[in-house]
């Protein structure tokens, strides 16, 4: 079955204006450089940027995202912004469950699944992350943990074309520490096993299932080579053209 891999930049909350368009830009002018790329691209800016990046991004095969939205299409939800508004500005993406609006805001799987819905129905694609915390793994709960957001905050009648999920263990994002690959191959077995069960097995197997966590220029190759990791949510390196390139690049896109 063969998956075209996803390449995610996940900005977080960084970038100006001038830092964002710039970075955009030359992103945009790599891959194009790159031809007909084998793998797909995406850049998830914070809010702020979305507009003048999908600008940056004009004439590239380089896909817009959010990093959250809200479950509703308007309303009195202050400090919140809908599917349908992302829609707008050339979102074709959002990203759903971070770990890090896990923690920050509290949200849980129902109101992820929620989010998701409510996104899927406006059109736009999903990316929904999942992880164990350092010590759910050192308690050998890794695959329960992950087994249980994905039944969770996965909504029942996605599919491979609108979702992607990101397999993130909390304590490799911005660490530096990266699981070894016996494990992150094992967590994305079981994944794609619960997204089996829950999907249908056509679904499952033509679904994505990224890996998140530290992912360099230096480790992509391995990584990205594991028979069910197809494709890499990438934070810290995703601010940098050259290494979110390499990291293309080294993972044969
Ligand atoms: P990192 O972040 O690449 O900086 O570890 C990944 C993520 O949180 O999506």
């Amino acid at each position: 079955m063969a998956r075209r891999k996803l390449i995610a930049g996940n900005w977080k909350m960084n970038g100006q204006l001038a830092d964002g368009i710039a970075l955009a830009r030359g992103i945009a002018q790599e891959v194009k450089a790159l031809g007909k790329p084998a793998c797909e691209f995406l850049v998830c800016p914070p809010f702020t940027l979305l507009t003048s990046v999908k600008k940056a991004l004009r004439g590239s095969k380089v896909a817009l995202g959010a990093q959250d939205c809200h479950f509703n299409a308007k309303g009195a939800h202050t400090g919140d912004i809908s599917p349908q508004m992302l829609k707008d500005v050339g979102c074709s993406y959002v990203i759903l469950g971070h770990s890090e609006r896990r923690a920050d805001h509290g949200e849980s799987d129902e109101l992820i699944c929620k989010k998701a819905a409510a996104a899927h129905a406006a059109g736009l694609k999903t990316v929904i992350c999942i992880g164990e915390t350092l010590k759910q793994r050192d308690d050998g709960k890794a695959i329960e943990v992950c087994t249980s957001q994905i039944m969770g905050s996965v909504p029942s009648d996605s599919t491979s074309t609108d979702t992607v999920i990101a397999y993130e263990p909390v304590w490799a994002i911005g660490t530096g520490k990266v699981p070894t690959t016996a494990d992150v191959e094992e967590v994305h077995a079981a994944v794609r096993k619960v997204l089996a069960k829950k999907l249908g097995k056509g679904n499952a197997n033509k679904m994505r299932i990224l890996y998140g966590g530290s992912v360099k220029p230096g480790n992509a190759k391995e990584l990205l080579s594991l028979p069910d990791v197809d494709g890499a949510l990438i934070g810290g390196a995703s601010l940098k053209v050259e290494d979110f390139l390499a990291i293309a690049k080294n993972s044969g896109c």
